[in-house]
């Protein structure tokens, strides 16, 4: 990216949900003349349909940095991006270090930033699921109290952060990227007919995602959630994108049979970004533990069944189509097929989901003291 701003933001980026979140930012960043954007990618995630495939369909630069981290476990992930991330610091010394989500190179870069003191800017902030067994509120949590620049998307956000003695001038409620991009790409994702490549007809199926370590990782959980798959399967074909650790456990839990005795499902790789909105677009409802299909499909009003026992996204289940339904048999076949006979298909859209967030950030981060050269 071109030399040509006052203010040099280090942007970073690890995993899928990531990217989504980045796009509309670092759109945003190239339109302000005073602001120099650079853009890390950690390497945490690294397949094909995990990473490359959303760069294409997102139109994200090229990163100006790749630091290969790959996979480990929660000390060495962490640790190889820090040690990596440390290098990119001590070269470029920018004003701004801007992380996004929650995924371990999101917590990793800010401690460094930190260490390094360079301010941090943390995107979609204050979230709180409070349940400290999973590792994504751990990185949040500490992520919010690394920050000098908290950016919320909902008033849940802002209060959870005030509790936990975030000072008032630290949080801005700016809404939600994840929206910017799903309102730009919407009509590009409506020409995708991916239903159609599946044999399946619009509003005739449903869709499947899993990857939340809670849900894969425990073989009698996995197992439990098959049950359910099961019955749902006997009324609606699924079709299920399976995540890379997801894929891994079936072979290593000996689900594979299982799975193949299962002629409605239609399982399939990761999707790109467009595929995957055109399959949830004209699906029926969605099953997910995902954070950021909750809310997804608020927004386009698909009714979504979590299948978690908390959400650190209240308002999806107050004011959209999300219902927490936890993983136990009964309540999941029972909502399926409640959405089957009818389900809520409204459109919501919370306060400030309005395609500005990016926008938004940028009013704040273009009054950062360096951003008119005079801390340099
Ligand atoms: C990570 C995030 C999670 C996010 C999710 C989205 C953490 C702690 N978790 O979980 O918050 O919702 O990304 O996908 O950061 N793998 C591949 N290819 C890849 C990436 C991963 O094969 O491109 C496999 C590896 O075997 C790896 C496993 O998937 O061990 C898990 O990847 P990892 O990055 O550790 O966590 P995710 O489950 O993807």
């Amino acid at each position: 990216m071109a030399d040509r701003g006052s203010l040099k933001i280090v942007n970073v980026v690890g995993g899928r949900p990531n990217f989504v979140k980045i796009a509309p930012i670092l759109d945003a960043m190239t339109k302000v003349p005073t602001i120099r954007p650079l853009l890390v990618h950690t390497g945490q995630h690294y397949d094909h349909a995990m990473s490359r495939a959303f760069f294409e369909d997102l139109e994200i630069p090229e990163p100006d940095c790749f630091l290969g981290v790959g996979s480990g476990t929660h000390a060495e992930q962490t640790a190889r991006v820090m040690v990596e991330f440390e290098k990119v610091l001590e070269k470029e010394r920018p004003d701004l270090v801007l992380v996004v989500g929650d995924v371990n190179s999101t917590l990793a870069c800010a401690l460094v930033a930190a260490k390094q003191i360079v301010p941090i800017a943390h995107v979609e902030a204050g979230l709180r699921s409070f349940d400290r067994t999973m590792p994504e509120e751990i990185n949040r949590t500490l992520t919010d109290h690394l920050s000098d620049y908290c950016f919320t998307t909902s008033e849940d956000a802002n209060d959870n952060l005030r509790r936990e003695g975030i000072p008032e001038g630290r949080i801005h409620f700016v809404g939600n990227v994840m929206i910017d991009t799903l309102r730009k790409y919407e009509p590009a994702a409506r020409k995708k007919r991916t239903a159609e490549a599946f044999g399946l007809t619009p509003q005739g199926y449903a869709v499947l995602t899993l990857h939340r370590p809670s849900n894969v990782d425990d073989p009698k959980t996995f197992g439990l959630l098959l049950d359910s798959l099961e019955e749902i399967l006997r009324k609606v074909p699924v079709v299920f994108p399976i995540h890379p650790r997801s894929r891994r456990r079936v072979t290593e839990f000996g689900f594979d049979a299982r799975i193949a005795a299962l002629d409605r499902l239609r399982l399939c790789q990761p999707l790109g970004y467009l595929a995957f909105l055109s399959l949830m677009l004209d699906s029926r409802f969605v099953m997910t533990d995902s954070g950021g299909i909750q809310e997804e499909t608020t927004v386009l009003g698909i009714p979504c069944l979590t299948l978690r026992e908390n959400t650190e996204r209240p308002v999806t289940v107050r004011l959209g189509t999300n219902v927490v339904v936890g993983t136990r048999r009964e309540r999941i076949v029972s909502e399926a097929l409640r959405l089957l006979g009818e389900g809520d298909r409204r459109r919501a859209a919370p306060p400030l989901w309005d395609g500005q967030a990016a926008p938004r950030i940028l009013e704040v981060l273009r009054r950062h003291p360096a951003a008119d050269g005079s801390a340099r």
